[in-house]
């Protein structure tokens, strides 16, 4: 039996359908071409060691028994919970070493929590040879994610386990693959660290206090939600581009943009873009915009000149593997 196991799981970035999927409707979401990556080191004792150089986090420690107790920094709580959690349903008390390391900034909103998640989940699994399908590690995934942050449609533990473009519906009511390779996309960050669950949370105060009006947005965002996927499906960007427009402008009645992700959408949408949107959360973190081939660079510049950061993604295939 191996002891020493590296997995890698991928990023995301949400492309249509955000805030809504929370409430049980449907979203899309593509996972990207910069991963997770973890390896998992079987060690005697009983004590799990963590370390996360990226996130300034040396050698964490704690005993098994003691997984999920006491104060826990905010830097390995998604590590720790999962390991717990995983430890507890198949009876677990082996000593590990476990170390990340990730292609991508936490700051851009990737979903690093997510895919750190699934690949420690699934680095675990393989190194005590449990076999467990797709389904069942998202679900064990999911839970945990929700025992560390409290909300979330787990749309990014999707993207981390399947990869490719999934249609998704809150909670994994339905996961479905889209046969898609490529989109043409051109991806801005704002600069700007967005807090997902503080602007879920504001989400929830709206619609607590005006059930009717986010109602109708919600409905609005899962009516584009099923056009888009139509139109992914058909390969018809430029419909596509004016669903992103009209999703954001509902993202705005959400009040969920930011001056900033305003901004680099106006750019890229005056620089050619068929259509551009917030992507995620909003408060800050991403904006994606559709484009035609010959104005990758035009957007690109207009991006950078209105303050963003253009990250280089593409659309990835696969969702959480073992690396060689
Ligand atoms: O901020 P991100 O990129 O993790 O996206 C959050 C998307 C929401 O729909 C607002 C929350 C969720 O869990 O689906």
């Amino acid at each position: 039996m191996e002891n020493r196991i590296k997995i890698s799981a991928p990023g995301k970035l949400m492309l249509f359908g955000e805030h809504a999927v929370v409430y049980k409707y449907p979203c899309l979401v593509m996972a990207v071409d910069k991963r997770m990556k973890v390896e998992i080191v079987k060690r005697k004792g009983k004590e799990i060691f963590i370390s996360a150089p990226q996130l300034g986090l040396m050698e964490y420690r704690k005993k098994v028994e003691d997984l999920g107790k006491y104060e826990i920094p905010k830097t390995v709580r998604f590590i720790e919970v999962i390991v717990k959690n995983i430890f507890k349903q198949y009876d677990l008390t082996e000593g590990l070493e476990i170390k990340t390391s990730c292609d991508f900034s936490a700051n851009f909103g990737f979903g690093s929590s997510a895919a750190v998640t699934v690949s420690v989940a699934y680095g675990i699994l393989i190194l005590f040879s449990i076999k467990v399908s797709k389904r069942e590690l998202f679900d064990i995934c999911y839970r945990s994610v929700l025992e560390v942050q409290g909300v979330g449609s787990g749309f990014d533990i999707a993207a981390a386990v399947y990869g490719g473009l999934l249609y998704f519906v809150g909670g994994g009511k339905i996961i479905e693959g889209l046969d898609v390779k490529k989109l043409p996309l051109v991806v801005g960050y704002t600069g700007v660290k967005a807090d997902t669950p503080t602007i879920v949370r504001q989400v929830a105060e709206m619609k607590r206090k005006e059930p009717k009006k986010v109602e109708e947005i919600f409905i609005g965002i899962k009516n584009i939600v099923e056009k888009a996927k139509v139109a992914i499906n058909k390969r018809e960007y430029k419909e596509l581009g004016k669903l992103m427009n009209r999703n954001h402008k509902l993202l705005k009645e959400l009040g969920v943009s930011s001056v900033e992700l305003d901004n680099l959408i106006e750019a890229a949408y005056r620089n050619g873009a068929y259509g551009a949107k917030l992507s995620g959360a909003g408060g800050g973190d991403c904006m994606i915009a559709l484009r035609q081939a010959q104005d990758k660079y035009r957007i690109e510049e207009a991006i950078e000149k209105a303050g963003g950061e253009v990250i280089d993604v593409g659309l990835c295939s696969e969702g959480v593997r073992l690396e060689k």
